[in-house]
């Protein structure tokens, strides 16, 4: 069934368009940016492309000014889209199938982007939005973008502990919110965990704005509390519509929190002109959607893949998008997928592998495809968590389109390493997202930051300056932008991702190098969940570590050294369910923490760092790698037979 094999170039032989791209956009970069940067309607059109005039700080399109909301929809209305659908709502879990037109999508948005005016936001200021897959979530999105106003999404997966830190850090003035959202195996109220989060930050909005939905309705202004609440309806109801503010290039678009090693989430900024270019390139380029085609991504507007690729770059196309509400399974089945593409005639498709997972556990043989009509599919893109060949076999065979992994990273906003279905596409090798996007001069160093030659493995680093779209720094700290990720090798960005680039240039990545997790492809630190496990009063110290799992990739772990009066034996079993429970409702039931373990001590080094690689290594079946600088290796042989029952 499958036309693309691998070690074939499935898309024709290559025309050497993207050995072409690729080169220009290193060695002159201003003039591949610069051509990319007319497909985006600028106000004032840019003065400079790469402003690398205070390195490692490198900006794009300095002098520009544009505003992301009218390039995503105001100016596909003025050129004859506005009958066109832009989106598609599609929620099993609610029973509703609807649609907004780009002229209905700009009429919400700019009148919810007055609404927001009427509560004073203005250009710069933030605006926290918390709320399921709902189309609202994307009409707040545009809105500030509308405004100039920055909007940083908070995943509705994540508990008030997550919602602090993020409100702590982006000083929202405004909150938008809703009253729930839908689990297929619960409905889950926001708006507790919302005051939860409020409550607890120091920081407090001027005001709140909930979605009600009637599932289940949230008391709304009935507290008291130094913030105004409201909701949807009432601030829509007597909304004027606002229009574009001009901003320039450089100013932020978003933050979007992701998951470093800490229990403190960084904040990464996206800039509005390099992001609009960017984003609007790899749309034709890599996922080879056009104008006016149906484009669907399976993921939450609180990921970055949600913000890219469920709302600002089919937007920016003039495509249609979809917005999804619902699992790859179990709503109602394995073919939720399939009935999409077929009803919308979706021309690609857009997910985690985890989510193919869920259905090749479900339905094997993919018998469920059959009286669907998915022939529109061109290309079946995944990202988010390493594509493993078994699950890229088993889409391959079942779908007659190409099965195409891309990898990225929040903080990039866009793939680094992809097959460039639009540009030139080229043959499939399993296991590697192919290769290097136009724009990254990826490198695989060693430890002393020498590039290695093709074949040799080491840490993934990109040499600066990254290209536009990417971050160009964390949200009000410069500082721990450089530390975290400039610092360890000159000159270079360090991904975190270790992998290898082979002869033919395909870029390998193997996983993350520090102690960040990917859960069924959502980012999670372990820092947050140790966190979580260290406010147990019980707890002396922990650690969470990230084992393999055949279904998630990854799940936590968690592995506890109680206080002097506890007793595992006899409060064991109690503790650790409420370790389980805390971090449910801490971090979100989205960490998937199942498996803590009490233990009698945690292997450290000499310094008190904790062994989590070599813990993770043991639990993994891998040899450990046990540094010199343990305190006491026989703390490691106590472990062994813990770590490696891991029970999933
Ligand atoms: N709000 C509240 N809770 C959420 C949530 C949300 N938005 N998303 C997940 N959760 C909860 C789930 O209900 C589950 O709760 P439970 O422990 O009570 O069952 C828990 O968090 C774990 O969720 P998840 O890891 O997603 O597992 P799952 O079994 O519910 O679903 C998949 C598994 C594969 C179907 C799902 O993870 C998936 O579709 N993932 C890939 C797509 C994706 O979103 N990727 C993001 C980047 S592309
Ligand atoms: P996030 O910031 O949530 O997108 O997570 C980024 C991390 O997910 C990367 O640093 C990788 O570790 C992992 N990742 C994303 N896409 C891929 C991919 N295609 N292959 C391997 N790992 C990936």
């Amino acid at each position: 069934m499958a036309r693309h094999e691998a070690g074939r170039n499935d898309g024709g032989m290559s025309t050497g368009a993207y050995a072409a791209a690729y080169e220009q956009s290193i060695s002159d970069p201003n003039a591949f940016w610069g051509e990319a940067a007319s497909a985006i309607e600028w106000i004032t059109p840019p003065t400079t492309v790469l402003d690398d005039s205070n390195p490692p700080f490198y900006r794009w399109f300095t002098g520009g000014t544009l505003n992301t909301c009218f390039n995503a929809l105001d100016r596909h209305v003025r050129d004859g889209r506005g009958e066109q659908v832009a989106v598609y709502y599609h929620s099993p879990v609610t029973d509703t199938k609807t649609s907004l037109t780009y002229a209905e999508l700009l009429d919400q948005v700019a009148r919810f982007a007055g609404a927001l005016a009427g509560l004073g936001v203005e250009k710069g200021d933030r605006v926290l939005i918390y709320m399921p897959m709902v189309p609202e979530a994307m009409i707040a999105m545009l809105a500030c973008a509308r405004l100039g106003a920055i909007h940083s999404v908070v995943f509705g997966g994540f508990a008030p502990a997550e919602l602090s830190a993020r409100i702590e850090d982006a000083t929202p003035k405004v909150v938008v919110s809703a009253s729930c959202g839908i689990e297929p195996s619960r409905t889950i109220a926001y708006k507790p965990m919302l005051d939860g989060g409020l409550d607890r930050s120091e920081h407090k909005p001027e005001s709140v704005i909930v979605l009600q939905r009637p599932q289940l309705e949230a008391e709304v202004g009935q507290r008291d509390t130094d913030w105004e609440e409201m909701t949807w309806d009432e601030v829509m109801a007597d909304a004027e519509p606002t229009d574009c503010v001009e901003v320039a290039a450089t100013d932020p678009l978003y933050i979007l929190y992701t998951s470093g090693t800490t229990g403190r989430p960084k904040g990464i900024v996206r800039d509005n002109g390099g992001h609009a270019v960017a984003l609007r390139w790899s749309m034709a380029n890599i996922y080879d959607v056009q104008p006016g085609e149906v484009w669907f991504t399976a993921s939450d507007v609180g990921w970055v893949v949600g913000h890219s690729y469920i709302v600002y770059a089919p937007l920016l196309t003039g495509a249609t998008t979809v917005m999804y509400e619902g699992k790859p399974v179990g709503t109602p089945d394995a073919s939720a997928f399939w009935r999409i593409i077929s009803d919308y005639g979706a021309v690609a498709m857009f997910t985690a592998p985890t989510a193919y997972r869920a259905i090749k556990r479900e339905d094997p043989d993919g018998k469920l495809l059959a009286g669907q009509d998915i022939s529109t599919m061109r290309n079946l893109f995944l990202a988010g968590e390493r594509l493993d060949p078994d699950t890229y076999h088993w889409a391959d065979n079942l779908l007659d389109c190409a099965v195409v992994d891309n990898w990225w990273q929040t903080e990039t906003g866009w793939p680094i390493a992809a097959n460039l279905r639009g540009l030139d596409p080229m043959p499939i090798k399993p296991g590697s997202p192919s290769v290097r996007v136009p724009g990254y001069d990826v490198q695989i160093l060693d430890e002393y930051g020498t590039p290695l030659p093709a074949g040799q493995e080491g840490a993934i680093a990109i040499k600066l300056p990254l290209p536009p779209g990417t971050l160009p720094t964390l949200w009000q700290d410069d500082e721990r932008y450089v530390s975290g990720y400039l610092s360890v090798f000159d000159g270079y960005y360090l991904t975190g991702d270790g992998g290898l680039i082979d002869e033919d240039g395909y870029v390998f990545v193997m996983g993350r190098t520090d102690d960040v997790l990917n859960v069924a492809g959502h980012r999670l630190s372990t820092g947050s969940i140790e966190a979580a496990l260290a406010g147990h009063p019980a707890v002396a110290e922990c650690a969470v570590i990230g084992v393999a799992d055949d279904f998630k990739g990854q799940i936590p772990r968690g592995l506890v050294v109680l206080k002097g009066g506890y007793d595992a034996t006899s409060d064991g079993e109690r503790i650790v369910k409420e370790l389980v429970q805390r971090v449910r409702d801490e971090v979100g039931a989205v960490a998937s923490l199942k498996q803590v373990d009490i233990v009698a001590a945690l292997p450290k080094t000499r310094s008190g760092k904790i062994l989590r690689k070599t813990m993770r290594e043991i639990a993994d079946g891998k040899v450990p790698t046990i540094p010199g600088t343990i305190e006491d290796a026989s703390v490691l042989d106590a472990l062994a037979a813990t770590l490696t029952n891991t029970q999933h």
